[in-house]
């Protein structure tokens, strides 16, 4: 029997084709997905977050990589596997795999676990949701604008713009299109083809993002200048200035100065103060890439190294690092008050951002 529907209601099928489904019916068995799910829970509890944090334990049963292969035995099968052995292959990703939250387990990436933190990954995992619209998300569309509010406020704006991205890299490169947009917005739509050739400047210190953004952008990493840093791996505001003045004579166009609050290696934070005065002389756009070092804003001890960010344009700030949030956490902050943001990156979607919608909330992705 063909499965093709009738062509006019006067056609009417004698018999259902067996392919179609009673959408009263459950499509999956839910039982048997949540059983397991609690099995899996409870591997996790043992063997990630109770092993995997004691200091008795390895952080991690090391393997080379062709051993480690033959172990997991990862080939890809047609058919499926029963329960039991998803469930070992759970325990075993658990026992091979480097334990993060180990209190021997050191990178500047990870602090460790937290457990509401962790709670709120797994509601966002089961919801599985995302911040297109604030129709799909409503509780996230909201909490986001509030979480950047408060970090903005750190930062000593009351006001201005900012949204969540994948990745302390794409924050930088983010602010680095922002800074080229507010200088030559013909950009988005004309490309590259018409533009002067725009030099940045960041320490010989900073992070590789700073190059790469360079590299996707178009600008070209030969237009990343480098200025030197002290003893302690802090830019040098005077050969910034002097480097800004020799690229200018040399006819490029200097438009942003990345610094860092935080290096990568040595933890150091540039002084922003001194830089800021140098971007106002020479109206630049100041960055701070604060992925890293931005948690100080939270200590009264600490936030004098950051003294000065409030003078940025943007600020780069990567919770996951030291604010214990799971990784990938990471917000680019505005001090815009113009919608650049908006200006910029929109593609005015119209099938998504329709006029019935809750524009005004349109926080995630900035059409
Ligand atoms: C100073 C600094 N900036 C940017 C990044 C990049 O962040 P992500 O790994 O989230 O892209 C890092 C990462 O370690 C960093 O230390």
């Amino acid at each position: 029997m063909s499965n093709t529907l009738p062509s006019s209601s006067a056609e009417k099928p004698t018999q259902e084709p067996n392919n179609l489904h009673d959408l009263t019916e459950p499509l999956i068995d839910h039982t048997e997905g949540q059983l397991f799910l609690n099995e899996t829970l409870k591997i996790i509890i043992e063997e990630v977050l109770s092993k995997g944090t004691d200091i008795r334990e390895k952080v991690c049963e090391w393997k080379e990589p062709e051993q480690l292969a033959l172990l997991l035995d990862l080939e890809l099968r047609a058919a499926g596997e029963p329960q039991h052995r998803l469930l070992q292959r759970v325990k075993d990703v658990a026992k091979y795999s480097v334990k993060t939250s180990h209190p021997r387990f050191m990178n500047q990436q990870f602090g460790g676990v937290d457990y509401h933190s962790l709670a709120g990954r797994f509601l966002t995992e089961s919801l599985n949701t995302n911040l297109f619209t604030y129709e799909v998300a409503p509780v996230f569309v909201l909490m986001e604008t509030e979480v950047l509010r408060g970090l903005r406020q750190l930062v000593g704006w009351t006001e201005g713009d900012g949204l969540f991205c994948p990745g302390g890299s794409t924050s930088n490169m983010y602010a680095m299109n922002l800074a080229r947009y507010r200088l030559f917005p013909e950009v988005k739509t004309q490309g590259l083809w018409g533009l002067p050739r725009l030099t940045v400047f960041t320490s010989a210190e900073s992070h590789y993002s700073v190059k790469k953004g360079a590299g996707f952008l178009g600008l070209g990493t030969d237009n990343v200048i480098v200025v030197k840093v002290d003893d302690g791996g802090r830019m040098i505001p005077s050969d910034l200035e002097e480097k800004i003045t020799l690229a200018k004579s040399q006819g490029a166009v200097p438009f942003l100065v990345s610094c860092t609050a935080g290096t990568t290696v040595q933890g150091a934070f540039d002084p922003l103060d001194h830089i800021a005065d140098v971007c106002e002389k020479h109206k630049l756009w100041l960055h701070v890439d604060a992925a890293w070092g931005g948690s100080v804003l939270f200590s009264k001890h600490h936030r004098h190294l950051m003294k000065g960010v409030d003078r940025a344009n943007s600020v780069a700030w990567n919770p996951h690092k030291m604010l214990v949030a799971g990784l990938q956490c990471s917000v680019l902050l505005l001090r815009d008050t113009t919608n650049l943001l908006k200006q910029c990156h929109s593609a005015s979607a119209t099938y998504l951002f329709q006029q019935d919608k809750f524009l005004r909330y349109q926080s995630g992705r900035r059409g």
